[in-house]
């Protein structure tokens, strides 16, 4: 047996990494047995302290203003908008007290659980106008899962709440992909000099978008309607308007966080429940087991990777001594393993309880599209459950390439789905 590597030599954030072999959850493991709060450098860039216990990561969120969110979204390796990132784009996730829970309430009220349980209906719907197509007359068939299901399902249904008409759902899904690949080459924007690496494709990417949610809000200002882009557009912070920047950021934010993730933890969940038939089966016998199913799922694909905080003040923590200003980086990922919480973490079990899991993070920034997100994976998922009825890989899952977002390109499925 060859002897492990150093943990310095662990490679946690490298996203060829991440296409290739998928998560490093060797190294996490190791990490947290071994140094669970451990300082890897970049290459010509400022390095950051990985964190990869559950404890840990709630400790650090817990406190917004001893640790922001402010200077750096998440660690990127190559090129990424460190400095300047505020004035980029100045939304949710990279806001501090006071100024995020303001702007946080301007959209919360559309996210309550009771607001997503009207929804619904309109879900289940477009959930089942697309399982139509796929279903041909319940022969067996081929298909993309991620361009027949995922995709369409999540667009569709934030489009329809933020209020963009049907014509334009193609240039949303075409953002997302871009701003979520951008270190993928496989979506840079064919204009962006590919040299400039994935910031110059979010910045072009940025440009489009703020531009067409600048009009849709400006008629939405003449002509509200019962839709987000209506609602954010005639939001006041502190009495006064949001300011464009801010506006803008919202909606760029809102697309971004509510496509690339759902759609990756149902390609991810259909990929973990293709792998383990003996949990296919217990769903499909038990449709009692869809909420615990849908926590296991989001627990086993933890479709974000990682967010960062920097520090405010000196402080030791596991015996390291952290600086002012230095970033952390939460891998939650690996706190959905850890075997202090929970137990054969490496075991995906739908009927998993309790679940703690950190897929959706915690403290003030917990994902605001949780519920929605639930909702749309308990529809996809039940409906699956109820007419799927032969599944099998017909090629090999193709990885994003990126360690921020646990990404799906392509998952080619040969399956028998009965007619409605
Ligand atoms: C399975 C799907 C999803 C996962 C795994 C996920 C994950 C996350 C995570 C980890 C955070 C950061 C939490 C933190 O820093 O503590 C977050 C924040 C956020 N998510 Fe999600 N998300 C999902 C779906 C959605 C959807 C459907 C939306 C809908 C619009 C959404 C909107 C947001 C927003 C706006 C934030 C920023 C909240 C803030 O900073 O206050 N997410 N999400």
């Amino acid at each position: 047996m060859s002897p492990l590597p150093p943990l310095d030599e662990l490679d946690v954030i490298g996203p060829d990494t991440y296409m290739r072999d998928g998560y490093p959850h060797a190294a996490w493991k190791r990490l947290r047995k071994e140094s669970p709060i451990h300082w890897f450098d970049l290459p010509g860039g400022v390095g950051f302290w990985a964190v990869t216990r559950r404890a840990d990561i709630v400790w650090i969120s817990k406190q917004p203003t001893r640790f922001i969110n402010g200077p750096r979204l998440a660690i990127f390796e190559e090129g990424a908008p460190v400095e300047g990132e505020r004035t980029f784009v100045r939304q949710l996730l990279n806001m501090d007290p006071p100024d995020h829970a303001k702007y946080r309430g301007a959209a919360s009220a559309w996210f309550t659980p009771r607001a997503i349980q009207r929804r619904a209906g309109e879900v289940r719907r477009i959930a089942r106008d697309l399982l139509r197509e796929m279903a041909g007359e319940g022969e067996v068939r081929e298909g993309d899962f991620v361009r027949d299901l995922a995709v369409p399902l999540t667009l569709g249904v934030l489009a329809d709440m933020l209020g963009v008409p049907r014509a334009d759902w193609p240039k949303m899904f075409e953002w997302t992909n871009r701003v979520a690949g951008s270190a993928d080459p496989e979506f840079r924007a064919e204009d962006v000099d590919a040299g400039a690496g994935g910031v110059a494709a979010i910045e072009q990417t940025r440009n489009e978008l703020f531009g067409y949610f600048a009009e849709l809000a400006a008629e939405r200002r003449k002509d509200p309607r019962d839709d987000i882009v209506s609602v954010l557009a005639n939001a006041t912070i502190d009495g006064a308007p949001m300011p464009p920047l801010e506006l803008l950021s919202y909606y760029f934010l809102l697309v971004v966080a509510g496509n690339e993730t759902t759609r990756n933890a149902a390609s991810g969940g259909l990929l973990a429940l293709i792998e383990n038939p003996g949990e296919w089966a217990k769903l499909r016998a038990d449709p009692g087991l869809i909420d615990t199913a849908v926590e296991e799922i989001v627990r086993w694909t933890t479709p974000v990777i990682q967010f960062c905080r920097t520090a405010t003040e000196d402080v030791e923590l596991h015996g390291k001594q952290i600086r002012k200003g230095d970033a952390f980086c939460l891998f939650y990922p690996s706190a959905n393993r850890d075997e202090e919480v929970f137990e054969d973490g490496e075991v995906f079990r739908i009927d998993r309880r309790p679940n703690p899991h950190l897929g959706f993070g915690i403290g003030e920034h917990f994902c605001l599209g949780a519920n929605l997100a639930r909702l749309e994976l308990r529809v996809i998922f039940g409906e699956l459950a109820s007419r799927l009825e032969e599944i099998e890989l017909a090629g090999t899952p193709a990885r994003l390439r990126s360690s921020f977002l646990g990404g799906i390109k392509r998952m080619p499925i040969r399956y028998r789905l009965l007619p409605e």
